[in-house]
């Protein structure tokens, strides 16, 4: 069991691996704007805002898990800014003791509208997801999207300082493998850093997901044909799951995260909460402790305290994509990347 103190300050969350887990992921809504084919299913069904985590419940958890010494906090969704409220729910976040950064991953649909204000409630930083320049394929893989509105997105969030702006592609066989030499070169003339993620298996779309998946190796080469040989960028952090290069000459970067070939559960200090309240140990992975029934039926301070941190202690360790076991009891749009 682990050892949770009543004193005053954070007292830290390690699992019985002895990660150090003080980063989470929120997701706001399991909606969106988009229905990205790798992401849900076309005819998906949101769930109804009154089995979701409430404003003041949200804030609530987060004051738990930043008495658990939580510094980090990253919104993500579905689609975090179609969440009524958004704007003020950062500015209250941001007054929690101890969260010191606030992040959010939006595929920047409302951002020309929203990236002013979020700026200035506080938001720190956010990742852009956009997986191919062309409008034509940008609509078939988000079944309705229209990329100017994603460019008009970035602009203002680059306007409001929300820097470094961070471009997140999911390379989807036969959608956008080819597409990731015209991203990579955007890094040539931009700020910015381009990242490409491996499809990962879950949820009712995961035999997709498995037939499509390029390997970041793959990724990297076919971009290293095209625009010359990528170097990598020294001093990588453990807990990032990118690992950095740069184009000869440019100014931004590239990042290539190997969720499915190079797992990197030994860096993992991240937990996640799904919008409907349960506090989920690993993206791959079913398990799952539910916070919000114990938080609807009066639970005070302590033991929400003690539950995040006795669920944090057993966090699993890897996927178990090549024994063939596929976390399905949700998609990907419930618990946000
Ligand atoms: N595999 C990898 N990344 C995914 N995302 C959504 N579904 C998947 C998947 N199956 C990404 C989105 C976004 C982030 C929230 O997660 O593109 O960048
Ligand atoms: Fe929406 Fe992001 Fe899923 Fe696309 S990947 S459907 S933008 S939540």
């Amino acid at each position: 069991m682990p050892h949770v103190s009543l004193n005053d300050g954070p007292t830290p969350m390690y699992d019985s691996f002895g990660r150090h887990l003080h980063y989470l992921r929120v997701s706001l809504t399991d909606a969106c704007n988009l229905r990205c084919v790798y992401c849900m299913p076309e005819d998906i069904i949101f769930r109804p805002a009154s089995t979701l985590l409430q404003d003041d419940e949200i804030l609530i958890l987060l004051r738990v898990a930043a008495s658990l010494g939580v510094d980090k906090v990253r919104f993500t969704g579905g689609e975090p800014t179609v969440r009524r409220g958004i704007v003020a729910l950062v500015q209250a976040v941001k007054t929690i003791p101890g969260i010191e950064r606030l992040t959010m991953t939006t595929n920047g649909i409302r951002l020309a509208e929203l990236a002013r204000p979020l700026a200035e409630a506080g938001l720190d930083q956010v990742n852009v997801s956009i997986d191919t320049l062309d409008p034509v394929k940008f609509r078939q893989i988000t079944r309705r999207g229209d990329l100017d509105e994603v460019w008009r997105g970035v602009a203002a969030a680059e306007a409001a300082g929300l820097r470094p702006i961070k471009l997140n592609c999911v390379v989807t066989r036969g959608f956008n493998d080819g597409d990731v030499v015209e991203l990579a070169r955007l890094t040539l003339t931009r700020p910015w850093n381009v990242r490409f993620i491996e499809l990962m298996p879950l949820g009712k779309v995961a035999d997709f997901q498995q037939s499509q998946v390029v390997p970041s190796v793959e990724t990297r080469a076919t971009i290293e044909a095209a625009l010359g040989p990528l170097a990598l960028v020294p001093g990588h952090n453990g807990h990032d799951p990118a690992k950095s290069y740069r184009l000869d000459g440019a100014i931004g970067q590239l990042g290539f995260i190997s969720s499915v070939t190079e797992p990197f559960c030994e860096g993992c200090n991240r937990l996640r909460l799904t919008a409907d309240g349960r506090l989920r140990l690993c993206l791959l992975r079913d398990d799952e402790v539910d916070l919000l029934t114990p938080l609807r039926s009066g639970a005070d301070f302590e033991t929400l305290r003690r539950l995040m941190a006795e669920g944090a202690y057993h966090k699993p360790w890897g996927h178990r994509l090549e024994q063939h076991e596929i976390a399905t009891s949700r998609e990907m749009s419930q618990i946000g990347g």
